[in-house]
């Protein structure tokens, strides 16, 4: 589904499907090359990176396997509190491997540095994040991110994986909702 689908649902677009399909390109390459010889241990974070996941496997040539993980933030609303929970761990043992965590969004970055501080208890070789959006203005924990799709404003969007409400995932750009979809 393309913004041009339900334009109505929409305020303004931060990205379109063709701009995330060149971008996701060149951090396939990028990874490629950083990587070259080694066999990638990539952990999706669901169900947000399932898109990024998808299509940044396919732009690379590096071997690689696949694992996910599922992780829900304690407390209500819609800031993480830091605390997170495992809702799905990872199948794989990790002991030894070079782990790269795929992330859609990075917003205070609490999710993210509690999912590598426990995969790092675990033993592997190597753990990298890629980030298919990360908000500059919004990061409360400092993380090393490795690979960045793109650093956005502070405001809140959807498609690419991203959702409101479980909504939006399948759209295929990136933009923010129109007032009217929060207030219904
Ligand atoms: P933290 O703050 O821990 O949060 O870095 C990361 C998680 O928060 C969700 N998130 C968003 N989801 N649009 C979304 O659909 C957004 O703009 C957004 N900002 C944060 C997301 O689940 C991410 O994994
Ligand atoms: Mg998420």
């Amino acid at each position: 589904m393309r913004v041009s689908d339900i334009p109505g649902d929409f305020d303004h677009v931060l990205y379109t499907e063709e701009q995330v399909a060149s971008r996701i390109r060149e951090v396939a390459s990028q990874i490629d090359a950083d990587y070259a010889g080694r066999e990638i241990l990539m952990v999706g974070v669901l169900n947000g990176a399932v898109m990024t996941m998808a299509d940044l496997c396919r732009a690379m040539t590096s071997h690689m396997s696949m694992d996910w993980m599922a992780v829900s933030s304690y407390g209500a609303g819609t800031k993480s509190s830091g605390v997170v929970r495992i809702l799905k761990d990872l199948t794989k043992d990790i002991d030894g491997r070079d782990i790269l965590i795929v992330e859609d969004i990075i917003d205070t970055g609490l999710t993210l540095s509690y999912l590598v501080q426990n995969l790092r208890s675990r033993n592997p070789n190597s753990i990298e994040i890629m980030a298919m959006f990360r908000k500059p203005e919004a990061v409360t924990c400092p993380l090393d991110v490795k690979y960045v799709g793109f650093d956005i404003p502070n405001e809140f969007v959807v498609g690419y994986g991203l959702d409101y409400a479980d909504r939006y995932r399948n759209l295929t750009d990136v933009a923010t909702l129109a007032p009217h979809v929060y207030q219904s």
